[in-house]
């Protein structure tokens, strides 16, 4: 069935895989995007503004710390906000403003960690700071002092008194007056820790409701391939490279034009679990230890746990998180078989491997075809490769040699413009 004209999935489903992926990073701040995303929509809906608003805040909050990603690495939203705290926003607004879906949503998270100042805040350098970033700002702010390790009911009173104290001066008037019109209802806090998904609770958004056509998805999930890529200078091209490459093997394979596009998808997602590997261990030089080695070979779980609750994935999230199994079985995480491996997630393994060898790192060069084509040889020979696929990647080396690096360029190219502060 040809999907390109029709919806392939929805925003909601992406956004919040995305958010998921990235409580991974740092457990101890888990559920901080859903957290905001909740408090938020609670102020704006105190504040009544309309749906359409709601939801682009709702889906800024979901994703405005993202930027962080690329950054260090380490989102631990303490409650100063320091001098180069607008960093990570101008990032995550950079990434996503290149998707006309998102592009209002973006805005927001670019000024999230704007003052109010008496209201000089309105505007940052001549530009007009949205109201929704002041909302998320506030939002933000006030989940930053919640203690996860302290009842949160004693804590309703001492953080309502510090939001009150900075009315006007960090936050805008309308959002502490809206927040201190609900503030009082336990049932607020305690939904905050308990059950923060905005989805959760009842509201008029209908994430759902904003589907996305597979062109978007692909578009999207580029998107959030530079996200997991950006995390480590050492790997910021292999998403990208390994999309490139399966697409063009899924190409000279014969999968449909909407295949086609389901495999770049795939590809840009693969290794969206590695967010779940600690840096250090992704970022290693020398052989890895074996524990380090076992903490690797979760990631394309994790791909596969993020991936499955995606509506309209169900195709996608095999081929994305098979890529290390092998036929002969002695693959990972699953130890599936030639006869639950479909052509899909066979093309997949040989792209990833053939990326990963050929590609450069920081300290290493990728491997002349000759040498490649003897590793991935002996990979068939052990029967961990499918063979046809194999044949057909010696039979066009240098054209899924050519496409691998161009995408790869590109990812670097942008990776210096995003990053640029
Ligand atoms: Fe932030
Ligand atoms: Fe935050
Ligand atoms: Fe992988």
């Amino acid at each position: 069935m040809p999907y390109s004209d029709q919806s392939f999935s929805n925003l909601y489903d992406l956004v919040v895989c995305m958010t998921r992926a990235v409580d991974l990073i740092s457990p101890q701040v888990s559920n901080h995007h859903q957290q905001v995303a909740y408090l938020a929509y609670s102020i704006a809906d105190a504040i009544r503004l309309p749906m359409e608003q709601k939801r682009t805040l709702v889906l800024a909050a979901l994703l405005h710390d993202i930027g962080a990603i690329a950054l260090h690495d380490r989102l631990d939203f303490i409650e100063d906000e320091t001098s180069t705290v607008n960093d990570h926003a101008f990032i995550g607004a950079r990434l996503f403003s290149g998707f006309p879906i998102l592009k209002d949503v973006a805005a927001v998270i670019r000024f999230h960690h704007v003052s109010w100042d008496g209201g000089k805040g309105r505007f940052y350098k001549g530009e007009e700071v949205p109201l929704l970033s002041h909302i998320l700002h506030l939002s933000d702010r006030i989940a930053v002092q919640v203690n996860r390790d302290e009842n949160i009911i004693s804590q309703m009173r001492p953080i309502t008194e510090n939001i009150k104290s900075r009315r006007n001066t960090s936050f805008v008037p309308e959002a502490v007056d809206a927040f201190l019109r609900i503030c009082d209802k336990e049932a607020l806090w305690l939904d905050f820790i308990y059950q923060p998904m905005v989805s959760d609770v009842p509201n008029d958004l209908s994430l759902e409701a904003i589907k996305l056509t597979l062109d978007e998805v692909v578009d999207l999930t580029q998107i959030f391939s530079r996200i997991i890529d950006f995390r480590s200078p050492f790997t910021a091209m292999h998403s990208a490279g390994v999309a490139a490459a399966a697409l063009k093997l899924a190409e000279l394979s014969g999968l449909s034009e909407d295949e086609c596009k389901m495999m770049s998808i795939a590809g840009n997602l693969h290794d969206i679990g590695k967010l779940a590997i600690p840096r250090e261990i992704l970022e290693k030089q020398d052989k890895l230890e074996p524990l380090e080695y076992d903490i690797i070979r979760s990631h394309s779980f994790y791909t596969y746990r993020l991936l499955k609750p995606i509506s309209g994935f169900e195709t996608i999230t095999q081929w994305a998180s098979y890529h290390h199994e092998k036929l002969n079985g002695r693959g990972y995480p699953f130890h599936l078989k030639a006869n639950r491996l479909s052509l899909g997630s066979r093309i997949m393994a040989v792209a990833d491997i053939f990326t990963a060898i050929t590609e450069d790192r920081p300290y290493r060069r990728g491997m002349p075809k000759e040498q490649a084509v003897a590793v991935l040889g002996r990979m068939v020979e052990n029967g961990g490769i499918s063979p046809a696929i194999f044949s057909l990647l010696v039979e066009h080396y240098a054209s899924v040699s050519k496409i691998r690096r161009a995408s790869a360029e590109k990812a670097i190219s942008q990776y210096g413009k995003i990053l640029s502060l």
